[in-house]
């Protein structure tokens, strides 16, 4: 029968992701089950992402969770036709941890076993929602370890039209979050506390604001936030610190909101597709909406606890893959991690 049911394993940070996903001939492929394992907990204590203890930590939680999603799913593993995992971008130790698993569970069932790239499960991740985007769109990936822009003509047909020089979003967030005290990962505390602020109370820069291309720039703002943290003293009042909170996600929204309106101009598309975790801002979410709405652009978002890391991603973009006719998976038991 044509029906494929693809396991997802995803281990590149922090989260252990596991999903299990359905294909049935050209029907949009259904999301059967899913869990995570999330290890920010642990990481929290060393103030960021510890890899030895990650790496480790996927060991202890990927086959109890791949055995909870499979109950879950009501489906053996004996049934499974494909295992997907994430060969990178992240850190090694944790990444060979999916893929050494993916790969003897693939030689165990006797099924072949796909790499997906990471970012494509974020670039592919709103196909999981109800209200999936047609091609073609321009995407925009913001993550603790990406800031790209992207036209996206098809799976797999993938055009760069820019990216950060230094910084990601994602760290400017966290990055700045931690000189203001708050606890890693800092992106959503921070967002918490600019709720309270002003987003106009500190000047801060918008590095490459006006170069003309889709190219990012947030090194320079971390500095700007860490010279207005000294200037505001070791015990500031906490109307100060949420309004330079506020001013600071007001400068990484304002470029990514600009940065992103060029791309569709550029390509002259009228859909954005947003990705990764940064997505889940809701600033973010708010001025792109505004700004859309007014060029008649259409913006797609994956669901909230979609936005990060999660199997769920990979599993779809595996089964995207293998209904194209796209995706090379391999039974060799041969298997390749790419951490950069
Ligand atoms: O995509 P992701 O889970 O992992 C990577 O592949 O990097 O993204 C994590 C990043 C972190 O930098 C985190 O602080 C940020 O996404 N993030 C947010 C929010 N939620 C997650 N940043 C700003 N506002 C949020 N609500
Ligand atoms: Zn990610």
């Amino acid at each position: 029968n044509s029906v494929q049911r693809i396991l997802g394993l995803e281990s590149s940070c922090d989260e252990t992701g596991v999903a299990l996903v359905e294909v049935d001939g050209d029907a949009p492929p259904r999301l059967l089950a899913q869990g995570l394992y999330s290890q920010i907990a642990m990481h929290q204590a060393y103030g960021g992402v510890v890899p030895e203890l990650a790496s480790r930590d996927h060991v202890r939680r990927v086959l109890p969770l791949t055995r909870e999603v499979l109950s879950q799913a009501g489906v053996a593993l004996q049934d499974v036709d494909l295992i997907a995992y994430t060969q990178g971008p992240g850190l090694a130790g944790a990444l060979l941890v999916g893929a050494g698993v993916a790969v003897s569970l693939a030689a165990a069932l006797d099924v072949p076993a796909l790499p997906v790239h990471h970012l494509e499960g974020h670039l592919l991740s709103p196909f999981l929602s109800v209200d999936p985007p047609e091609f073609p769109f321009v995407a925009l990936l913001v993550s603790g370890g990406h800031t790209q822009l992207m036209r996206v003509d098809d799976v797999g047909a993938y055009e760069m039209l820019g990216e950060t020089i230094d910084d990601a979003a994602g760290e400017a967030f966290d990055k700045s979050a931690k000189l203001l005290g708050l606890p890693y990962p800092g992106g959503p505390h921070l967002a918490r506390m600019a709720e309270f602020g002003n987003p106009e109370a500190f000047a801060l820069p918008r590095p490459l604001l006006h170069s003309g291309k889709p190219d990012f720039s947030f090194a320079g703002l971390k500095t700007a936030v860490l010279t207005q943290v000294k200037k505001i003293g070791d015990s500031p009042c906490e109307q100060t610190k949420a309004d330079l909170a506020a001013s600071t996600q007001a400068a990484i929204v304002e470029v990514l909101v600009k940065k992103s309106l060029l791309a569709l101009k550029m390509t002259g598309l009228k859909r954005l597709v947003v990705a990764g975790g940064v997505g889940a801002n809701s600033k973010l979410r708010e001025q792109l909406n505004a700004a859309c709405e007014k060029r008649g652009v259409r913006v797609h978002y994956p669901e909230l606890s979609l936005c990060t890391d999660n199997g769920a991603m990979i599993a779809m973009a595996a089964a995207l893959r293998v209904q194209r006719g796209s995706a090379e998976p391999r039974r060799d038991g041969g298997f390749e991690v790419r951490p950069r």
